[in-house]
């Protein structure tokens, strides 16, 4: 058996649809852009039916990202024609494309929410594969909910599916109910008992309801699937998806004991974390494996020594293996615009135009100011806090706060808008932070509520840059009914292809050495990006329908 796993990412589909993690276009690019530099095998770039702006994205990402030396580029369907019709429209830039369809087979599935007997659910299977296959030669089909499906259903369903010409067999513990032991027999049930399936790939889809959807995935590897469905820091539905980064990192460090490897880029894994914590507001807990800011840190004092006497005692893996802690070039403020530039240039950092340089160079020199030592982390996080992929809708230009012990917190913010007026308001709070965002909320009056606010020092010190990440839910007139929709990033979960009335969260990021300030851009990204979000739905609407979106 070959010994290539291959890493489908799917955080920009199965990831995008947890709550709270809506990505603008221009975020969901940066994230491919960046799962092509980890070198993923297969990009799952959304759900092209779910809208016109998810196709449109889907079909950015197949121009952008697709290139002929760079990931496959996929995208989910429905077991129906609109829907593989529109995933293959929507891929048809990408050199390397993938149509993925799914279809449930467990009778729970079946009986209350398809509607269907099993002989009409192997024939949705055979002919809309088929269909599928008459399109693109590399499809994949999912029999949703394998996990809870009778054993020999799942062999039927999968062997007609194979028969109708899919060429990867992704096997999804949709609701994360397996015990690895569980997983591992089923992927091997369906290896040994499947005709025709040593021509195929079979693949794993773990969700981490029980927290086990790593060592499901592993477990399916140990026992022949040769593709991991994953996403970055293991963001998607209800408890998540399995982690890519403790795949990839499991598979490298344990690689004689699987037998296997990926064709990952380890030292990009902590970079991806970081740009999808940002991106959706939620902060990577600090024991988490892998990514985390203590996964290398050795405290205690057995610990501490037996590291310093030589490494490999208390450490599997190394920090600079997974890129934390490189050999960094640490800048100062005596390095000037050449070393900036080189320093961009080898993070791989990819800038528009020259007035993005300058802007960028600007508030590094005002960092060096402040702040002794600036490290990589420090830089990533200003171009994050600088060059966001939101459009400033409204810009904050000004920021003032009093506050101290018997003091009544007082603030006042000076705003420009979107036609360039410049606005200025002030505000009492409880603190600080409140009275600046009640301020900023007087002049842009949109009721919203504030449910996760997160700060932390990026490196460490005293002089260390605060970030902070903020997530926002807006009051009244935000619900969307996605009743025939997969892919919303909503407050309210239900099941996949369910009726459900939702309202979206966005989050917003900031960094500044001082803290106040840094909740006060972390807002402003948020109210922006909910802005943005609004007004990018009705503009992609139309980019999608002139690049060949159809409606039937
Ligand atoms: O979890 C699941 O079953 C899925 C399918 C759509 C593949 O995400
Ligand atoms: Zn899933």
């Amino acid at each position: 058996m070959e010994s290539h796993v291959r890493i489908f990412d799917t955080t920009l589909r199965d990831g995008e649809q947890a709550p709270g993690c809506t990505l603008t276009l221009e975020e969901k690019l940066e994230v491919a852009r960046q799962l092509a530099r980890l070198k993923v095998d297969i990009i799952e770039a959304g759900f092209p039916a779910a809208s016109p702006g998810d196709w449109a994205a889907v079909h950015e990402i197949a121009r952008e990202v697709g290139t002929p030396d760079g990931p496959t580029i996929a995208a989910l369907a429905r077991a129906n024609r609109e829907d593989i019709e529109k995933a293959w429209t929507a891929i048809q830039p990408a050199a390397k494309k993938r149509i993925h369809t799914f279809m449930s087979t467990s009778d729970i599935h079946l009986e209350h929410q398809f509607r269907k007997t099993r002989e009409q659910c192997l024939t949705i299977i055979r002919e809309m594969v088929g269909f599928a296959r008459s399109l693109c030669t590399d499809v994949e089909f999912s029999p949703m909910d394998a996990g809870r499906s009778d054993p020999l259903f799942l062999r039927e369903a999968v062997a007609v599916a194979v028969e109708a010409g899919a060429t990867t067999l992704n096997i999804p513990d949709t609701v994360g109910y397996l015990t690895p032991d569980e997983y591992g027999a089923m992927i091997r049930d369906l290896n040994q008992n499947v005709p025709g399936i040593e021509n195929c790939i079979l693949s794993t889809h773990c969700h981490d309801d029980l927290g086990v959807a790593v060592a499901n995935s592993l477990a399916g590897v140990r026992d022949g699937a040769r593709q991991v469905e994953c996403t970055i820091n293991g963001i998607g539905e209800r408890a998540g998806n399995a982690s890519l980064e403790e795949v990839v990192m499991a598979i490298h460090t344990r690689g004689q004991f699987y037998g296997v490897q990926t064709q990952i880029n380890t030292t990009e894994l902590a970079r991806a974390s970081r740009l999808v914590s940002r991106f959706i507001g939620v902060p990577v807990p600090p024991n988490k494996a892998i990514v985390g800011a203590n996964a290398f840190a050795h405290e205690s004092g057995i610990h501490q020594d037996g590291v310093l006497k030589h490494r490999q005692t208390y450490e599997i893996m190394r920090a600079e293996t997974v890129g934390l802690d490189g050999n960094e070039l640490i800048l100062g403020k005596h390095s000037g615009r050449h070393a900036f530039r080189i320093k961009l240039t080898a993070m791989g950092v990819v800038l528009a135009n020259d007035e993005e340089f300058q802007r960028l160079f600007e508030r590094f020199k005002d960092l060096c100011d402040r702040k002794k030592r600036v490290e990589d982390r420090d830089i990533e996080a200003l171009i994050a806090g600088e060059l966001q992929h939101i459009p400033e809708i409204y810009k904050l230009d000004h920021v003032q706060y009093f506050s101290g012990t018997g003091q009544i917190p007082t603030a006042t913010v000076r705003l420009i808008g979107p036609e360039a007026q410049v606005v200025v308001d002030s505000s009492q709070g409880t603190g600080p932070v409140d009275a600046i965002y009640r301020a900023i909320n007087r002049i842009i009056q949109r009721p919203n509520e504030l449910m996760e606010f997160s700060i932390n020092a990026i490196t460490e010190g005293m002089d260390a840059v605060a970030e902070v990440t903020v997530r926002i839910r807006e009051q009244g007139g935000a619900a969307r009914d996605d009743s025939e929709q997969l892919g919303a990033s909503t407050s309210t979960t239900t099941s996949l292809t369910g009726r459900r009335i939702t309202q979206e969260i966005f989050s917003g990021y900031g960094v500044d050495t001082d803290t106040v300030v840094a909740c006060a851009h972390a807002y402003m990204a948020a109210l922006n990006k909910m802005l943005a979000v609004r007004q990018e739905r009705i503009k992609v609407e139309a980019v999608a329908y002139a690049a060949g979106y159809t409606t039937d």
